[in-house]
C-alpha cells in the first residue's frame, strides 16, 4: 500500500471502510483502450527530423503600452489538420497552431515586444474524451475552448492566458508579449480550464525563443546548427490516430497520468537528423503531458548543458543524462567532431528516440563552448519577506484511485490565498505529501531553487508540522540557473526563492502534469501592487 494513501486514509478517517472494500474484492475498473499501436514495432529512423517553421509577422500594430510605437503583429490560427507522424502510419488527425505540430517557432529579441492574435479555427466538437465531471468542463460549457499561455513569459495578466479566459471556434484573442527578459527558450501552449490536457495532447504547443546581445556574444552554434527538439509522448491506435486513455468509468473518464510508448520529436516518431562532425546547440523541451524524460547518448558524446528554463547557466555542466520534467527545458551543446561517419542514438531511458547521422567531414566549426556563460547572482534567503509552506496532496477514493490533486488542500475556485506584493521576494516551500514527483510551474516569474529535503509524511499528516529526515540536498548542477518549473519530488520539501517582478494581477501556479493540473492541481495567485 502506498504511503501517502495510507496517510490520507488515516487522516480522513475512512481507512476502515477502504480496507473493508478492498477485502470484499472491489477492484479498480480496468482501463478501456482502443487497440493500441505498439510504437516500437515500427521501423526506426526512416523519417527526417522536421524543423518547425519560423513564425512570420503579417503587419505592425500599436504597442499597448506606447501606442505611438508600432510592433510586429502575428496572426496564428489554430486548426485541425492531418500529418504523418511516421512513414508507415496513416496520417494522424491533430490540432496545431498554424496547422503544424509543433507550431511555428517565434524568434524574438529581449525588449522587443510583439502582438499575437491567436485565432481559434478548430471544429466545434472535441475528438478526445472530455470529462464533464471536472471543474470548468461541465456539460454547459462549449466542448472546444482554447486560451494560449506563453510559458516562461513575463507577460501582463490580461495576455497571460488565464485558464478561464478561453474562447471558442471562430473567436480570437490578441496577446501582448513585451519580452522584457533574458534570452531563453520559452514555449506556448493551450491552457483552457478542464481540457488543457486534451488540447495539448491534440498538438497545441510550440517554441518561443527570446534572444539577447549577451547570448549573441557567446558565439554558440547558430543558424542550421541550432535546433529545437520538442519531445513528447503519445499513444496511437492501429489506425495511427491519437488514443487518449480513459478510466473505464464513462461518467469520469479522467485518468491521473498518461504515458505513451510513442515518443515524438518535433512531431515525428523515431526521426533521424543528418549532422556535420561539429558542435550543435539543441534546445530541448519536454512537452509531454506527464512523462519525465531521462535523455542520454549512450554511444555518443556527453551533453554540455548551457541553459535551463529561463536562460543560460553561469557555466556549462557536463552530463551523461539529462532529466526533464514536463514543462522544463534544457539548452544543450553536443559536439559530434570526433564522431564523423557514426550513427548516434538519443535514448530516453532504454528506448530509442531519434538518431544522429554524422557526416564523414564538414566545414570548419568556428563556434565555441565558453567556460562561463551568464552570471546568475544568488538571491539571499534573507531577502525573503515571506515564507509560504504549500502542500501537494493527492486525494484518493475509497478504492485508492486518485480522484483529484490539490495544492495546499484548496480547489481552483476557492479564494486566492497566495497574494505576494509586487517587487517582493518570497520563499515557497513545496511539501510533497504524495508519492509522485510533481513539476510545479509559476506563471510570470523566474526563480531559483534553494534545496530539497526529505521529511516525515506521517508526522506531517498527524501534526501538520515538518519533521525532517535528513540534511537538505542542493539543487542539481543543471538547475543552477533561473527556473520557472521545478521538480517537487515525493516525500521532499522543495524550496524555491522567487522575486515577484513585472506586473501586478492574477496569474496561476500549478503542477505541469497536465492531468493533475486539469483536476484541481492549479491555483490562482495574485501579485498586489504596493
Ligand atoms: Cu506551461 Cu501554466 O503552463
Ligand atoms: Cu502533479
Amino acid at each position: 500500500m502506498r504511503l501517502t494513501r495510507r496517510a490520507f486514509l488515516h487522516y480522513s478517517g475512512i481507512a476502515t471502510m477502504a480496507a473493508a472494500l478492498r477485502q470484499s474484492g472491489s477492484h479498480r475498473p480496468a482501463p478501456k483502450f482502443r487497440t493500441q499501436l505498439n510504437a516500437n514495432s515500427l521501423a526506426p529512423f526512416v523519417d527526417p527530423l522536421p524543423i518547425p517553421e519560423i513564425a512570420q509577422a503579417s503587419s505592425y500594430g500599436p504597442s499597448p503600452t506606447e501606442p505611438a510605437m508600432k510592433i510586429p503583429y502575428y496572426r496564428i490560427p489554430m486548426r485541425q489538420f492531418e500529418s504523418k507522424v511516421h512513414r508507415d502510419l496513416k496520417p494522424t488527425r491533430l490540432w496545431g497552431y498554424g496547422a503544424c505540430f509543433p507550431g511555428p517557432t517565434f524568434e524574438t529579441r529581449s525588449g522587443q515586444g510583439l502582438l499575437v492574435e491567436w485565432a481559434n479555427q478548430l471544429p466545434k466538437t472535441h475528438f478526445l474524451p472530455i470529462d464533464h465531471s471536472i471543474h470548468g468542463a461541465e456539460r454547459d460549457k462549449p466542448e472546444v475552448r482554447t486560451v494560449v499561455h506563453l510559458h516562461g513569459g513575463k507577460v501582463p495578466p490580461e495576455s497571460d492566458g488565464y485558464p478561464e479566459n478561453w474562447f471558442v471556434p471562430a473567436k480570437s484573442a490578441t496577446c501582448h508579449y513585451p519580452n522584457h527578459q533574458d534570452a531563453a527558450m520559452l514555449w506556448y501552449h493551450d491552457h483552457a480550464l478542464g481540457i488543457n490536457r486534451l488540447n495539448v495532447f491534440a498538438g497545441l504547443l510550440g517554441v518561443f525563443l527570446v534572444r539577447d546581445d549577451l547570448e549573441d556574444a557567446l558565439e554558440l552554434p547558430r543558424g542550421k546548427y541550432e535546433i529545437p527538439l520538442v519531445v513528447c509522448d503519445r499513444i496511437f491506435d492501429l489506425e495511427g490516430q491519437l488514443n487518449y486513455p480513459v478510466s473505464g468509468d464513462p461518467n469520469k473518464p479522467w485518468v491521473s497520468e498518461v504515458f505513451g510508448d510513442a515518443i515524438l520529436v518535433n512531431g515525428k516518431l523515431f526521426p533521424y537528423l543528418e549532422v556535420e562532425p561539429r558542435k550543435y546547440r539543441f534546445r530541448v523541451l519536454n512537452g509531454a503531458n506527464g512523462r519525465f524524460l531521462h535523455l542520454s547518448l549512450p554511444n555518443g558524446p556527453v551533453f554540455n548543458q548551457i541553459g535551463t528554463d529561463q536562460g543560460l547557466l553561469p557555466a556549462p555542466v557536463r552530463l551523461d543524462r539529462v532529466t526533464l520534467a514536463p514543462g522544463e527545458r534544457a539548452d544543450l551543446i553536443v559536439d559530434f567532431a570526433a564522431l564523423g561517419g557514426n550513427r548516434i542514438v538519443l535514448k530516453n531511458d532504454a528506448f530509442a528516440v531519434m538518431q544522429f547521422r554524422v557526416a564523414q567531414r564538414g566545414p570548419r566549426d568556428s563556434s565555441v563552448l565558453p567556460a562561463s556563460l551568464r552570471p546568475v547572482p544568488k538571491i539571499a534567503e534573507a531577502a525573503a519577506e515571506k515564507t509560504r509552506t504549500l502542500s501537494l496532496v493527492e486525494v484518493d477514493d475509497c478504492v485508492q484511485r486518485p480522484m483529484t490533486m490539490l495544492l495546499n488542500n484548496a480547489h481552483w475556485n476557492m479564494p486566492v490565498t497566495e497574494r505576494p506584493l509586487r517587487d517582493s521576494t518570497e520563499i515557497w516551500e513545496l511539501v510533497n505529501t504524495t508519492d509522485d514527483s510533481h513539476p510545479i510551474h509559476l506563471h510570470l516569474v523566474r526563480f531559483q531553487i534553494l534545496d530539497r529535503r526529505s521529511f516525515d509524511i506521517g508526522a506531517y499528516w498527524s501534526t501538520g508540522g515538518l519533521k525532517y529526515k535528513g540534511a537538505a540536498i542542493s539543487r542539481d548542477a543543471g538547475e543552477a540557473g533561473w527556473k520557472d518549473t521545478v521538480r517537487a519530488d515525493p516525500g521532499m520539501v522543495t524550496r524555491i526563492i522567487v522575486r515577484f517582478e513585472g506586473f501586478a494581477g492574477r496569474y496561476v501556479w500549478h503542477c505541469h502534469i497536465l492531468e493533475h493540473e486539469d483536476n484541481e492541481m492549479m491555483r490562482p495567485f495574485e501579485v498586489l501592487a504596493r
